[in-house]
């Protein structure tokens, strides 16, 4: 007799079921196959191939010059190493804002190209119409409010958004308008936590937030920084749970020696 157990993937209902129940979503950006895959083993509920990959597998400033093509690399690889999460990808800067007919063809080529679960677009009003055409064609959309880096020389700084009352009331419009069109989720950026609460109690779907305090419905982290692989960037909201840029550094170093002072191979390591 077999015993066929089978993996309950997650979904956007599973998600929804998971706001309704209280139960906090785990989310975590990765970028390539090695890394989904220990992430999809244990047992994280969403990877979120970011368009951070700029940054931290590129080494660019700014997240403004990954193209699509990259995006889809980073994205299948991220899928053959999935089984279980629920994958989604940034759609990055260029590809979707200036009509809702190449949202749709860049959203497209991401779910046909990588087997990507849904996509991210970050924007409330200003991108209302591509959300809807993408959503029309079937494919899940997550908002991204608050701080969003692909508009970063619009906002000149990386500080938390929406303190002042007219961009705080922005962002409560505009999340409210992309739960309208459809989108399944919703991520909240670098913004205060007050209002991160105000706007996971007056939605459904649920909310993720980086930087946006308790009370969203889930939480994103950037694998590098809560690794400790990128040991730079210490903002206040981050909570680091390895340090793997200072045990990665003491490995090469051990193994130099080894190599430098005829250690390694030994006997046993040689045919
Ligand atoms: O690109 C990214 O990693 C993101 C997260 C910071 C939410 O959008």
């Amino acid at each position: 007799m077999s015993v066929h157990t089978e993996v309950r993937k997650v979904t956007t209902h599973t998600l929804q079921r998971m706001k309704l129940n209280g139960e906090r979503i785990s989310m975590i950006t990765a970028y390539d196959y090695s890394f989904a895959k220990i992430f999809d083993a244990a047992g994280i509920d969403v990877i979120l191939v970011g368009d951070s990959a700029s940054n931290v597998m590129a080494g660019h400033e700014t997240t403004l010059p990954i193209t699509l093509d990259q995006m889809i690399y980073h994205a299948s690889s991220v899928i053959r190493g999935t089984n279980r999460s629920f994958v989604i990808v940034d759609l990055p800067f260029g590809s979707y804002q200036s009509n809702s007919k190449e949202a749709l063809a860049s959203a497209v080529r991401i779910m046909k190209e990588t087997g990507a679960h849904a996509i991210k677009v970050e924007g409330g009003e200003e991108i209302l119409e591509s959300v809807k055409r993408i959503l029309g064609a079937g494919v899940p959309v997550m908002g991204h409010l608050g701080l969003t880096p692909q508009s970063i020389y619009k906002f000149g700084t990386y500080t938390v958004r929406a303190r002042e009352e007219a961009e705080a009331e922005k962002l409560k419009k505009d999340a409210l308008l992309l739960e309208q069109a459809g989108c399944f989720g919703l991520v909240l950026e670098k913004i205060p936590a007050d209002l991160a609460r105000q706007v996971s109690e007056s939605l459904h779907i649920p909310t993720i937030g980086i930087g946006a305090g308790r009370h969203c419905d889930g939480q994103v982290l950037v694998m590098h920084d809560m690794l400790g692989i990128n040991t730079e960037f210490k903002p206040r909201f981050l909570r680091q749970y390895l340090n793997i840029h200072e045990q990665a550094t003491s490995a090469v170093q051990a193994y130099i020696n080894d190599v430098k002072s005829r250690n390694f191979p030994s006997e046993s390591e040689q045919y």
